[in-house]
């Protein structure tokens, strides 16, 4: 028989270790080995806020006064207050925690019998909090980690030319998440190539390819989304986009099918990045239908497909990103992420989608407590970029991957971006170590000071020859010109007609190559590495800090990822815990990294 408002059951019974059995036991009372039995026991009115004990302090911890959840009748294992048990007991994420009250503190118990309610019942223990269980596969949105087939709601970002590696991919495939392979600045061939590693290696596994806007070059834009369409990429990661283009419209729309009982699949995914409110607009919204016609008058997409695509978002997920590495608005997760979850909500009761689109959280994720914040604050998953680039699998160098292990929050700043040079735009970047931030900045004073390279005086452009392009001006335009007659050539054509638009070519050659020493290691260059990098690099080094994960060589990314999805789930928990008035000490909690054996034995 329930009592109203309460209700029983048993908690898991689990062996515990002898060593760590403690505190008091209950003499004279017998376990009760059935939930149902709760009902054969005496009553006793449960002591009311007013009359509860005052705040317990345990050492370094208090228990709040709220009054008890419910009470405890053991089986077996008295209540064990030491944090050693408390510890196992939270970090074990799949199986549930009762703490009693015990003596001035608090105790973990295991088996027995849980009657939640404000009924009490004799001789049982104070049960001062309870958690469910918590896997570290429940967090996020169930319908990201279905969707897209992964374990965790856990995404690797794309970083470009190739930094995020096949082998990036790769291993977080293997762990469980989404990896994002780094296309952008890499040709049709490399990213060919690549696609058909992935899927050659992952056997089916879920993989992203970044399909990144490319103002200066559209046509390129255009060649990769073919290219992957060609390849049966099913899912992209579309980024750095400030208005839709036919590249992106194209994939996503070429990807409908009308399947049986009028039902519509996309096929082709996209998760788009974003960090501002009006370039969410047009991701959470139906492609317009200016450029549904325009590709269906160019033969991309068919009138069918046209006639669908006003039933879905371009995005299934979109990813906002606050203050990161690379392009960036630097804005803060805290205020961004409860934005674009709003306008998600506004846009989905307009449209009425299906499925309503998804909002995930990337931008400083780099501990348990940032991705715990995250899932707090509603995020569907979280995307991680800067620890990435310093795992052992990225396609940076080691060179970069040792001064990303020693850099601290602050030691990073804004500095032009070679792909949006001429526009203004910046990207983040490591400044500790390097002095590549302050370098390209002059380059981009300098092609918005004067017209043309002959009209920079003549000291400044002897400065520039000898530190930065460390060849003469002309010497390094004639191997511009190469590149660009095999890339773009349009682009000469600009640059004949209009002189800053050829000084901009040559100093985005300077932008270029600087991201591409650092990912080569390139020695004498080390002043000029260019490498993307937010705080989040400094928040987990801060956090790695005399564990395994301290030393770059260690850093692997599924060990990263799992260690923050483990971690994130015991800094919720360990809310929770304070939510019902219980605030212990970290002892009590598994914060620090775990090895990748402790990971899967915890993780499973
Ligand atoms: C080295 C590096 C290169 C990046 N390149 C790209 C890119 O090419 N395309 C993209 O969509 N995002 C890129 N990003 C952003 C990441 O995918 C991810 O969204 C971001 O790094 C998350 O923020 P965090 O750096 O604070 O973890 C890059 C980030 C870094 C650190």
């Amino acid at each position: 028989m329930k009592t109203a408002g309460s209700f029983s059951f048993a908690a898991a019974g689990r062996a515990v270790k002898a060593g760590r059995r403690r505190g008091c036991g209950l003499p004279g009372l017998k376990p009760r080995p059935h939930a149902v039995e709760i009902a054969t026991l005496t009553e006793v009115p449960i002591r009311t806020r007013e009359r509860a004990a005052p705040a317990m302090t345990i050492p370094a911890g208090t228990l709040g006064t709220a009054p008890a959840l419910g009470h405890w009748l053991p089986e077996g294992a008295p209540p064990d207050p030491a944090p050693e048990a408390i510890r196992a007991a939270v970090g074990d994420l799949r199986a549930p925690v009762v703490l009693v009250r015990h003596r001035a503190g608090v105790a973990v118990v295991h088996g027995g019998i849980v009657a939640l309610g404000p009924k009490r019942v004799k001789d049982a223990e104070e049960v001062v909090a309870y958690l469910p269980p918590l896997p570290a596969e429940s967090l996020g949105d169930p319908n990201f980690r279905a969707e897209h087939g992964v374990r965790f709601a856990y995404m690797t970002g794309a970083m470009a030319n190739g930094i995020a590696s096949v082998e990036v991919v790769e291993a977080a495939a293997r762990a469980g998440a989404l990896g994002s392979f780094g296309a952008a600045g890499q040709s049709l061939e490399r990213i060919a190539a690549a696609v058909d590693r992935l899927n050659a290696h992952l056997n089916g596994a879920p993989f992203c390819v970044n399909l990144i806007h490319s103002p200066n070059e559209p046509t390129h834009e255009m060649a990769t989304a073919e290219l992957l369409l060609k390849r049966g990429v099913g899912l992209v990661e579309a980024s750095a986009y400030l208005d839709l283009t036919p590249a992106i419209v194209r994939y996503r729309v070429a990807g409908f099918k009308g399947g049986a009982a009028g039902l519509v699949v996309p096929l082709n995914r996209v998760i788009a990045k974003v960090s501002r409110v009006e370039v969410a607009t047009k991701f959470l919204s139906p492609p317009p239908e200016r450029i549904v016609k325009e590709l269906v008058a160019a033969g991309h997409v068919t009138p069918q497909q046209a006639a669908l695509a006003s039933k879905f978002p371009i995005a299934d997920d979109v990813t906002v990103e606050a203050d990161s590495g690379g392009h960036t608005d630097n804005r803060p997760a805290i205020t961004l992420l409860p934005t674009i979850l709003a306008l998600r909500d506004r846009l989905q009761s307009q449209f009425q989608y299906a499925t309503p689109p998804r909002v995930g959280l990337a931008g400083g994720i780099a501990t348990p407590a940032s991705a715990a914040g995250a899932f707090a604050m509603g995020a569907a998953y979280v995307v991680t970029g800067s620890v990435n680039q310093a795992c052992v699998e990225s396609g940076s160098s080691d060179a970069v991957r040792k001064m990303l292990a020693e850099a601290g929050q602050a030691d990073v700043t804004m500095a032009p971006a070679a792909d949006m040079f001429e526009m203004g735009v910046k990207v983040q970047v490591l400044k500790r170590g390097t002095m590549f931030a302050m370098r390209a900045q002059k380059l981009y004073d300098l092609y918005k000071a004067y017209p043309s390279w002959d009209a920079v005086p003549a000291t400044e452009r002897a400065q520039v020859e000898k530190t930065q392009l460390r060849a003469t001006f002309d010497e390094v335009w004639t191997g511009t010109r190469e590149f660009w007659a095999k890339r773009e050539p349009a682009q000469l054509e600009r640059a004949e007609a209009d002189p800053r638009h050829k000084m901009a070519l040559v100093f985005r050659w300077y932008l270029g190559l600087s991201s591409r020493w650092a990912n080569a290691g390139e020695p004498g260059r080390q002043l000029d590495y260019q490498v993307w990098c937010g705080p989040a690099m400094g928040a987990f080094n801060e956090w790695a800090k005399g564990s395994p994960l301290e030393r770059p060589e260690n850093r692997t990314v599924a060990n990263v990822a799992q260690n923050l999805m483990y971690g994130a789930a015991v800094v919720l928990r360990r809310a929770a815990l304070r939510q019902q008035g219980v605030e212990l000490p970290n002892e009590c909690f598994p914060l620090a990294p775990l090895t990748a054996d402790e990971l899967s034995a915890r993780l499973g």
